[in-house]
C-alpha cells in the first residue's frame, strides 16, 4: 500500500502506532541483559506480535537485535523482499514442498524430520545456498522436538548430505512464563545441556545452542547459550505476572538482579465516526444488551472484532477519548464498535479514541485488555487484523499527544 493511501485510511478510521523509541529502549534493556557475545534474536512471527513484520524487523535491526525470527518459510520471503538482509532463522514448521524458499532466502531452519532435511538439501544444491539447520530436542513441551537418540540420529543423517549445515540445537521451554516455580524449566535446560555433550560425544560440532524465550532472557542468563529467541519482551510486554514476580524476588534477594525497562511499542487509535444521542430506554447495538437508564451520547468508531477488537469486550472494555474512559456499550460489531461519551463534553466526529495504548494520564495496556477477554497479552496484540495501517513514529513527542493535538493532521509517517 502507498503511502499517501495509508494515511488517508489513518485520518479516516483506525490504525496502530509504532514508538522506534519504545523498541530502541526495549533492545537496549535486553542487550544489557545478554551482553554482546550473545545472538539477539527477535521474534517477528504472527505479522511481529501484531505490531507489522516489515516495519519492525527494520526497526529491531536498526536498534541493534542480531536475528530475526519467523514461524513460517513465507515470512522469511516477505522480509527478504523488504531488502532486509539480517540473519533469519525459522521457527515453525515447514514441509518439505517449501524448502525451496528457505534455501532461496537463506534462512536457516528448525528441523525433525528426514523428509524435510532431504528437501533441504536438494534445495541447497539447486539454489547454491547451504541450509543451516538446528535440531529440536524433546525437553518436555511436546511440541517439534525428538528423543536425544532420534535427535542425534538424525543430525548424523544430515552431515551425509551436501547442502546441509549442523549449525545448532534448540528446545523451547514449556511453563518457564507460567509459574514461580522453574524446576520444571531447570529440567529443560538441564536436558539441552546433556544433549549438548551427547552430540560433541558423538562427534557432531554445535555451533550453537538456545533455548531462552523472553522469560528466560530475562530471568536466568544461564539459559541464554549462544542466542535468545525474544518475542513479546521486544514489544515492551512482560511474559507474565508470574515473570514480573520472579523478577522481583530475584533482585531483593541477590545482587545481580536486573530488572528490564519495558516500554510497550503499540498504541491502537481510532477516529470517531458519529456521535449520537440515545434517550432513557434506548438500547444499544446487537442483542440489545445494553439499554439507556438516562439520556446518553455515544461516539461510534469504525472498527471492530473483524479488525481485532474482540467481541469478548462488549460491555466491558474501555477506550480513552480526550483522556478521559469511555466505556465500551453494547456488543461489538464486526466493523463498528459504540463507546460512552456521555461524560466527556465536545466529543465530535474525527476525534480520536485509543483502544490501546496511552492518552494523557489514562492508560489502557495489553494486560487490561486480556483480562477482559479472559486471554494473555500475546494474543490481544497478535491478533489485530493485518488491515490496521501500522505507522512508525519517530520519537516520544511524535507519539499519542502531539498526532491527538493535531487531529486533523496527517500522522508523520517514517515507514511502514
Ligand atoms: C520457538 C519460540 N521461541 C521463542 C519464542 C518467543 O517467546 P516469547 O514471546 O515468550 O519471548 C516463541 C514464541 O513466540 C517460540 O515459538
Amino acid at each position: 500500500m502507498d503511502r499517501e493511501f495509508l494515511e488517508s485510511i489513518a485520518r479516516e478510521s483506525s490504525w496502530c502506532e509504532i514508538s522506534r523509541s519504545a523498541i530502541a529502549s526495549n533492545i537496549n534493556s535486553l542487550r544489557t541483559r545478554i551482553g554482546n557475545n550473545v545472538i539477539l534474536g527477535v521474534v517477528v512471527k504472527a505479522d511481529g506480535f501484531g505490531h507489522g513484520i516489515v516495519p519492525c524487523a527494520k526497526e529491531f535491526i536498526a536498534a541493534g537485535a542480531d536475528w530475526l525470527i519467523v514461524n513460517f518459510a513465507y515470512e522469511a520471503k516477505v522480509l527478504r523482499q523488504a531488502k532486509i538482509t539480517a540473519p533469519i532463522y525459522i521457527c515453525g514448521n515447514v514441509s518439505a514442498a517449501q524448502s525451496e524458499i528457505v534455501a532461496e532466502t537463506q534462512a536457516r531452519i528448525v528441523v525433525y524430520d528426514r523428509d524435510v532435511i532431504l528437501a533441504l538439501a536438494a534445495a541447497a544444491r539447486k539454489t547454491g545456498n547451504s541450509v543451516p539447520i538446528h535440531i529440536k530436542i524433546e525437553t518436555g513441551t511436546h511440541r517439534q522436538g525428538l528423543p536425544l537418540n532420534e535427535a542425534i540420529a538424525l543430525a548424523k543423517f544430515a552431515a551425509q548430505l551436501d547442502g546441509i549445515i549442523l549449525e545448532g540445537i534448540t528446545t523451547h521451554y514449556a511453563d518457564i512464563e507460567d509459574t514461580i516455580e522453574h524446576d520444571f524449566a531447570n529440567q529443560q535446560l538441564n536436558l539441552l545441556q546433556n544433549a549438548k555433550t551427547a552430540f560433541q560425544n558423538a562427534g557432531l560440532d554445535l555451533k550453537m545452542v538456545h533455548s531462552a524465550n523472553s522469560a528466560a532472557t530475562i530471568l536466568w542468563p544461564k539459559t541464554h547459550g549462544s542466542m535468545v529467541r525474544v518475542g513479546i519482551a521486544a514489544y515492551g510486554l512482560w511474559p507474565s505476572r508470574e515473570t514480573y514476580a520472579t523478577v522481583l524476588q530475584n533482585y531483593a534477594t541477590s545482587n545481580n538482579g536486573f530488572i528490564p525497562n519495558l516500554v510497550p511499542v503499540l498504541s491502537w487509535r481510532a477516529r470517531i465516526v458519529q456521535v449520537k444521542e440515545v434517550p432513557t430506554g434506548g438500547y444499544i447495538g446487537y442483542g440489545r444488551t445494553f439499554r439507556a437508564t438516562h439520556p446518553m451520547k455515544i461516539a461510534i468508531l469504525p472498527l471492530g472484532y473483524h479488525e481485532g477488537y474482540d467481541r469478548r469486550l462488549s460491555n466491558l472494555a474501555h477506550v480513552i477519548i480526550k483522556g478521559v474512559r469511555s466505556p465500551v456499550r453494547g456488543r461489538i460489531c464486526m466493523n463498528m464498535t459504540m463507546v460512552d461519551v456521555t461524560h466527556i463534553p465536545g466529543v465530535k466526529v474525527g476525534d480520536i479514541a485509543t483502544l490501546l495504548g496511552r492518552d494523557g494520564e489514562e492508560n489502557v495496556s495489553a494486560e487490561q485488555l486480556a483480562n477482559w477477554m479472559g486471554t494473555i497479552n500475546y494474543e490481544v496484540i497478535s491478533r489485530i487484523n493485518s488491515s490496521q495501517p501500522r505507522f512508525v513514529l519517530t520519537d516520544e513527542s511524535d507519539r499519542p499527544r502531539t498526532v491527538l493535538s493535531e487531529a486533523n493532521q496527517p500522522l508523520k509517517l517514517l515507514s511502514f
